[in-house]
């Protein structure tokens, strides 16, 4: 039976942290849909299009088994229509695991035939987080080795359009 898993997350920006984790669950199952969340309660650096773009243009040449996708509503319904196996989340620290943890159980209460799988990201990304990305990014400090190059080259970008809408 071809094993798959969903990897879930906002991805604004995607980072190596997340390319880690994406690799280590390309070893454990046959495809993994890296699934966006639709979330228009916050407000993204990048727009869901744009997230959809980076996400296929840094994982489809690299991940054959890797799937971009979009999803909005519980995670485990999506989880189910996919007939995924598993949910596949990234552990950096202990201080993500109660927060994982609760996600987690609530998920398998909600389905109990989807399995949650934390996998630890290498230790070079443990502190890694999209919003330290950002943070830093924004106040001039360097991101290199933390996410792909054409993320930092789509940053700029997004710099540059802001500075020149606001001048
Ligand atoms: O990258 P993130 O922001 O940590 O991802 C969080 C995500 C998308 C996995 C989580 O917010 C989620 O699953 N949202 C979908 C709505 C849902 O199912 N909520 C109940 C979770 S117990």
């Amino acid at each position: 039976m071809s094993r798959l898993a969903i990897y879930p997350g906002t991805f604004d920006p995607i980072t190596n942290g997340h390319l880690d984790i994406i690799e280590r669950a390309c070893k454990l199952f046959d495809q993994v849909i890296v699934a966006i969340l639709v979330n228009p309660s916050k407000a993204p650096m990048f727009s869901l299009a744009e997230r959809i773009e980076i996400l296929n243009a840094v994982l489809n040449s690299r991940f054959p088994q890797v799937t971009v996708e979009t999803f909005d509503g519980l995670l485990v319904d999506y989880a189910a229509k996919r007939q995924a196996q598993a949910i596949v989340r990234g552990i950096r620290a202990i201080s993500d695991y109660e927060y994982e943890l609760q996600m987690a159980l609530m998920n398998r209460r909600l389905n109990p035939a989807v399995e949650t799988v934390f996998m630890m990201s290498a230790e070079a990304y443990s502190y890694l987080s999209s919003r330290l990305v950002k943070e830093v990014f924004s106040l001039g400090g360097s991101i290199d080795g933390l996410v792909p190059d054409l993320v930092i080259k789509r940053m700029r970008e997004k710099l540059a359009t802001n500075k020149r809408s606001k001048a």
